[in-house]
């Protein structure tokens, strides 16, 4: 496919037909588009060959990049039965390729089968002494046709076993086709399994098959094999996926469209901090404590009643990146600070002319926590309001650990993008860092997607960062950023001039 046409549509048919038929898909153009002027972070990173993977995968299409493997995965899928589950067992006759395969499968997170005691012993009363019965099965060179027949019956019986490899390298005396088809025939014994042949000899070999009537896959190399694997064990863990919801909270939508069309009525695209965060206050997001000041006195009392230390940063109707401009400053421990640290920041943006956009600054409580997460939405001139979440801070553009998925989501589609990502580990609670609350993080992503399902006109949006507080492992928003698409918002919010006067009237 070059692209696709209804994207809602498209997921709501192949999320549908994939759970009962395997889907494969080979996508081409893969260069970013459309990701121009993308001011915000979810911008800049999204592509629309991100958008794309997204949807491929949240509708359970198995995507592959090349022709060669499109072949190879539908040669899978049309000789093999969907596993119950993901423990491969490696028949071989060579040690050498066996570890391979070992290493394949395992690089995929399949795991291993733990071959039965019955099993071990049933394989030891016929192999010589000298063959492993651990897997991977160890033959050795010299097995006859024989051993292929009688090792293959036993391990497909072994109820730890869902898939099996079986490997072959030429050995005197034997015909590949001869033992090719010895295991065909105990493989058409039990149709439940699924099996693939890798058979590591000449070329001649696979054009005698193309001739003849299969029941299993062939290749040269087990990685092959082990990528049919992966693929089988994909489509069973879609199939056992539940479908999920799509959520719907009870949020504050009016405050949220009063806030959203001031920004309107003043002409501006890009919501200021205060604003942005607001609207994600109203949608029931947590934010940290927080007030807003136009003065100095002002913004000393807020932080009196929030309590120190504070983090004070500027909110503009024409700077988005604060820090860029020395207009966030964190960990300030008093009174006296803060007002050296306001006045400092007054000083600096009248140096840089940018006085005029300020609204005033925002007294924050300082969340501590070292772990910053990034969520966010993007739109895709053709997919349309796109997920983001992942890994965030001041470092997101060179770490590029984030996630995708087309909006709106589902409760599972949350669960997976929380899971897909690197920084999945931290948030886990590696080194001894307070375990995340998962399925609050869960619920903000859920919270976000209704958000840009009832405003359609959010262009992009990203809380950048959402702290894991160290003290209760919540994310919290102490960053917002919203940016809209006027003339789709005026639409929206019913902007009309009346007298030389022009405002939204919803
Ligand atoms: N309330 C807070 N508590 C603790 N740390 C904070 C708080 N607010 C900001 N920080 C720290 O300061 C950094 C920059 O703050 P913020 O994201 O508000 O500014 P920014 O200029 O928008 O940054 P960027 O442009 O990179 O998104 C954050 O990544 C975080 O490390
Ligand atoms: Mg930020």
């Amino acid at each position: 496919m070059e692209s696709i046409q209804n994207p809602a549509n498209f997921r709501k048919l192949a999320s549908r037909i994939s759970k009962k038929k395997p889907i494969l898909a080979l996508k081409a153009g893969r260069s970013a588009a459309g990701a121009s002027a993308a001011s915000s972070h979810t911008g800049s990173l999204a592509g629309a060959d991100k958008a794309a993977n997204a949807l491929l995968g949240q509708s359970g299409v198995i995507r592959e990049y090349s022709l060669k493997n499109l072949f190879a995965t539908a040669k899978v899928f049309a000789n093999c039965p969907i596993p119950k589950g993901d423990r491969v067992a490696i028949i071989t006759n060579s040690g050498g390729p066996g570890i391979m395969a070992t290493d394949a499968v395992c690089e995929y997170g399949m795991q291993m089968a733990k071959i039965s005691d019955a099993t071990k012993d049933k394989l030891r009363s016929f192999l010589p002494s000298a063959a492993s019965v651990k897997n991977p099965i160890d033959m050795i060179a010299s097995a006859p046709i024989e051993h292929y027949k009688q090792t293959l019956e036993t391990v497909i019986a072994d109820e730890n076993v869902d898939m099996i490899m079986v490997i072959y390298l030429p050995f005197l005396g034997l015909k590949d086709i001869d033992v090719a088809k010895a295991v065909m025939e105990i493989k058409a014994q039990y149709p439940q399994k699924p099996v693939i042949g890798v058979f590591m000899t000449k070329s001649e070999f696979f054009t005698a098959l193309s001739d003849m009537d299969v029941n299993m896959p062939f290749f040269m190399y087990a990685e092959e094999a082990a990528d049919g694997f992966n693929r089988l064990n994909q489509q069973r863990k879609w199939i056992e996926r539940p479908e999920g919801t799509i959520m719907k909270y009870d949020v504050d939508y009016k405050r949220a469209q009063e806030i959203i069309a001031k920004s309107i009525n003043e002409g501006r695209e890009q919501l200021t901090t205060r604003e942005s965060i607001d609207v994600l206050d109203a949608y029931g997001i947590r934010v940290c404590k927080s007030g807003f000041a136009k003065s100095e006195d002002e913004a000393v009392s807020i932080a009196d009643s929030i309590g120190y230390p504070v983090v004070m940063k500027m909110t503009s109707k024409t700077t988005s990146h604060k820090t860029d401009v020395g207009g966030v400053r964190v960990n300030i421990q008093s009174a006296e600070q803060l007002r050296a640290e306001y006045q400092d920041l007054i000083a600096k943006l009248t140096e840089k002319g940018l006085l005029e956009g300020l609204e005033g600054v925002i007294i924050q409580e300082m969340v501590k926590g070292s772990r910053e997460m990034v969520c966010g939405i993007a739109t895709d001139p053709q997919y349309g309001p796109m997920m983001m979440f992942g890994l965030g801070g001041v470092f997101i553009e060179v770490m590029k650990d984030v996630t995708f998925r087309i909006a709106p989501l589902t409760d599972m589609d949350a669960k997976d993008m929380i899971k897909s990502v690197k920084a999945y580990k931290l948030l886990q609670g590696a080194r001894g860092t307070t375990p995340a609350q998962m399925e609050q993080i869960e619920e903000t992503l859920l919270r976000l997607s209704q958000l840009v399902s009832d405003f359609k006109f959010i262009d992009e949006l990203d809380i950048n960062p959402l702290l894991i507080s160290e003290k209760t492992g919540e994310g919290i928003a102490v960053d917002g950023r919203i940016k809209v698409r006027m003339k789709e918002a005026q639409e929206a919010l019913g902007y009309h001039c009346e007298n030389g006067v022009c405002a939204c009237s919803f």
